[in-house]
């Protein structure tokens, strides 16, 4: 809200913020992870900017964990989750991998976020029978396929051309039929050049040969396990920012990758560049390229000067990260 609120003066309209609350304060509120009318709430303004939401509290008392934003990205539609991963110059040894290995690394997920294994039925036999069984449907429908295969292909022509999708491999009926049409939608796009990987190739592929990939789209549950692999890259996973396009005319969501951390909560060392990252994202979609690249600039800047928070190998706590990108804005 500070950053947003450092450029506001170079908005091309002015900002009305509404906040509301999602996960555990929202339950300690009411009871509810993710009350319905927040939910609708959320769907009659511009955009929706999330912060990490912590459902851990309410856990306990029977609320499945990661249920708070997957509520809310029902709610809005969602069906494609942008995760761009690029490598910050002046970052070295902030990643494990080599410099000359990482630095040019600008990669964006293009992850399916209403089907998949995510979406259900899950299934949990009762606590008495022996042994105890649990199942989780993996679902893919052909529409599900088609838009977010749409997505990468038309975001993939505004960068390098290229689009790669990740897939689990013939054993699952899902993934067959995810190949079958992401190859269709990449005939009608011959002017972006298509491959095929599967998912353990790609993963290691992802720390050998990073640079050489530009829009990355992939099923639900990959795109979550790949874009963390992505954070070790980049840095740190709070480094990723994302944006979940939705249908219907409905707002889109904004968020970091990363969860609540409740390890650190509290402790004032978050690493707040995801989030602010995020931020850029919503504005640049909102039509103001100037904000959002004078928020990327502070962002590179301030890492260039070696501003580092603990999860990136330093001790600069959340405020002094704020604090520095709000100063180079
Ligand atoms: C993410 C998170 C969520 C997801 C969880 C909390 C359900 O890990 O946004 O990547 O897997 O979508
Ligand atoms: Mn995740």
């Amino acid at each position: 809200m500070e950053v947003l609120a450092a450029v506001a003066r170079i908005l091309p309209w002015p900002v009305e913020i509404r906040t509301g609350d999602l996960g555990r304060s929202a339950f300690r509120r009411c009871g509810d992870v993710a009350p319905p009318d927040l939910l609708a709430r959320a769907t009659e303004v511009d955009a929706v900017l999330v912060g990490a939401v912590d459902t851990v509290g309410a856990v306990a008392d029977g609320a499945p964990q990661g249920s708070a934003i997957l509520s809310l990205r029902r709610a809005l539609g969602c069906y494609a989750a942008l995760r761009p991963a690029r490598v910050w110059p002046g970052t070295e040894g902030i990643s494990p991998l080599r410099e000359s290995l990482r630095l040019g690394t600008d990669l964006l997920f293009v992850r399916e976020l209403s089907g998949g294994v995510y979406s259900g039925p899950h299934h949990r036999s009762p606590a008495q029978l022996f042994p105890r069984r649990a199942t989780d449907r993996m679902a893919q429908s052909e529409p599900e396929i088609i838009r977010v295969a749409r997505a990468a292909f038309s975001l993939a022509r505004a960068r390098r051309h290229q689009v790669t999708s990740v897939e689990w491999g013939t054993v699952l009926a899902s993934s067959k039929l995810w190949s079958t049409v992401v190859s269709q939608i990449a005939a009608r796009n011959r002017d972006v050049s298509y491959q095929r990987m599967r998912a353990g190739e790609f993963a290691r592929e992802l720390l050998r040969r990073p640079t050489e990939f530009d829009v990355v789209v992939t099923e639900n549950l990959l795109g979550d396990i790949l874009s963390d692999e992505a954070g070790a890259l980049v840095g740190s996973l709070a480094m990723l920012p994302s944006a979940a396009l939705s249908r219907h005319q409905l707002p889109h969501l904004y968020e970091p990758v990363h969860g609540a951390a409740p390890e650190i909560a509290g402790h004032g060392v978050a690493n707040p560049i995801g989030s602010i990252l995020s931020l850029a994202m919503l504005l640049r979609e909102w039509g103001s390229d100037a904000a959002a690249d004078a928020i990327e600039s502070a962002v590179g800047k301030s890492l260039q000067a070696g501003m580092r928070t603990p999860d990136i190998g330093g001790s600069a706590s959340t405020r002094e990260m704020t604090t520095a990108i709000i100063g180079r804005l």
